[in-house]
C-alpha cells in the first residue's frame, strides 16, 4: 500500500498534531525527536517512509530557530528516506513578518525561509493567516492557504453578539476584517494604526475611522505578539464610545508582557488560534483558544485523495 498517509508532528505543538490526528482518524507515526546536549536536534523516522504520501505538521514558533530547524532536518530525512512526497503544514511560519525590505540592506527573510524549506524536501506547503499574501509567491512548489475568517466567525456567532461592528486593527487587516463583515453581515470600520520607528513591538498612536459609538466590536488580526497592537486599539475605540469588545487572533505569540497587559485592558473576550500552544502562563480567563485542527485535517484528507482544497476551503 503506498498511497498510505503518513502523519509526522514535530515538537513545536504536540497537542495540535494530536487533533489534526484524531480529527484524521490515523496515528501519528512513530519518530524520535531529541536534543543533543549542545542543543543541536535530531529526528529519526521510527518507521519506513518509502514511496509514502507524508504530512509533516510544524509549527515555526518560538523557540522560533530550533523549531525551523527541526523542520529542515525532518525534510532532510523524509527525503533521504524516500518518501513519494512530502507536505509541510505549517500552521504558524515563523519569520513571515519579514517579507519586504522595509530600510535598506535589510534581508527578506520569509523568502529565505521558504527557500529553504523547499531545499530541504518539502513538496507542498499548507500555510494559514500568513502576514503577507507575497509569502506564497516565495515558494515555487504548490501552497494551500487556510483563512481564519471563517473558523473565527463561526465562534463570534456562538456568542450571540447583537448591534457590533467589525473593526480593522490596520490597514494591513482590512481585507480579512471586511471578508468578517460581510459574512457576519455587519458595519465595517478601520483603524489608522503606526508603529513606533525606533521600537517596532510599540504602537505609537491608532484612531478609529467610522462610527463604533454605542456598538460592540469585534476585531480579527494575523497574530498577537507584543499585544501593542490590542493594547492600542481597545483604549481608542473604547475612547469613540464603544461597548463590548473582542479581539480574534490566529497566532497567540506573545511575547513579553502580552499577558500582563492584556489583563489590564477592559476587553470582554480574547479568541486565538491553536497554531502556537499556549504555555501555562498564558493560560488566563480573558483567553480562549479556538481549534484550528479540523480544517486542517480536512485539507490533509482532500490533499491525499486528490480532491479540491479550495473547494473545501470555500464551503466552510
Ligand atoms: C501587523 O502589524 C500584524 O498584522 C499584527 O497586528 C501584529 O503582528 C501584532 O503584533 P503586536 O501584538 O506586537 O502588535
Amino acid at each position: 500500500m503506498t498511497n498510505e498517509l503518513v502523519l509526522i508532528g514535530g515538537s513545536s505543538n504536540p497537542e495540535l498534531n494530536q487533533k489534526i490526528a484524531d480529527e484524521l482518524g490515523v496515528k501519528l507515526a512513530s519518530v524520535k525527536i531529541d536534543k543533543f546536549g549542545d542543543t543541536e536536534r535530531y529526528f529519526r523516522a521510527l518507521e519506513s517512509v518509502r514511496d509514502k504520501d507524508v504530512y509533516v505538521i510544524q509549527s515555526t514558533c518560538p523557540p522560533v530557530n530550533d523549531n525551523l530547524m527541526e523542520l529542515l532536518i525532518m525534510l532532510d530525512a523524509l527525503k533521504r528516506a524516500s518518501a513519494k512526497k512530502i507536505t509541510v503544514v505549517m500552521p504558524y511560519m515563523g519569520y513571515s513578518r519579514q517579507e519586504r525590505m522595509a530600510t535598506p540592506r535589510e534581508p527578506i527573510s520569509t523568502s529565505l525561509v521558504a527557500r529553504l524549506i523547499q531545499m530541504a524536501g518539502a513538496n507542498h506547503v499548507v500555510l494559514c493567516d500568513i502576514h503577507a499574501a507575497p509569502t506564497r509567491g516565495f515558494f515555487t512548489i504548490p501552497t494551500e492557504h487556510v483563512d481564519p475568517v471563517p473558523i473565527f466567525a463561526e465562534e463570534f456567532k456562538k456568542l450571540g453578539v447583537k448591534d457590533f461592528v467589525v473593526v480593522s486593527p490596520d490597514a494591513g487587516a482590512m481585507r480579512k476584517n471586511k471578508a468578517l463583515a460581510d459574512r457576519l453581515g455587519a458595519d465595517f470600520a478601520v483603524m489608522l494604526k503606526r508603529r513606533n520607528l525606533k521600537a517596532r513591538d510599540i504602537v505609537a498612536d491608532t484612531m478609529v475611522v467610522g462610527d463604533v459609538e454605542g456598538k460592540n466590536v469585534v476585531i480579527i488580526d494575523d497574530s498577537i505578539s507584543a499585544a501593542g497592537t490590542l493594547c492600542a486599539s481597545i483604549p481608542a475605540l473604547k475612547k469613540s464610545g464603544a461597548k463590548d469588545i473582542y479581539f480574534m487572533a490566529t497566532h497567540p505569540i506573545l511575547i513579553g508582557k502580552s499577558i500582563e497587559n492584556i489583563q489590564k485592558t477592559p476587553l470582554t473576550g480574547v479568541f486565538v488560534g491553536d497554531t502556537i500552544p499556549l504555555t501555562p502562563e498564558k493560560r488566563i480567563p480573558q483567553i480562549k483558544s479556538v481549534s484550528f485542527s479540523k480544517v486542517f485535517a480536512g485539507v490533509i484528507k482532500r490533499l491525499h485523495e486528490g480532491e479540491s482544497v479550495n473547494g473545501y476551503l470555500d464551503s466552510l
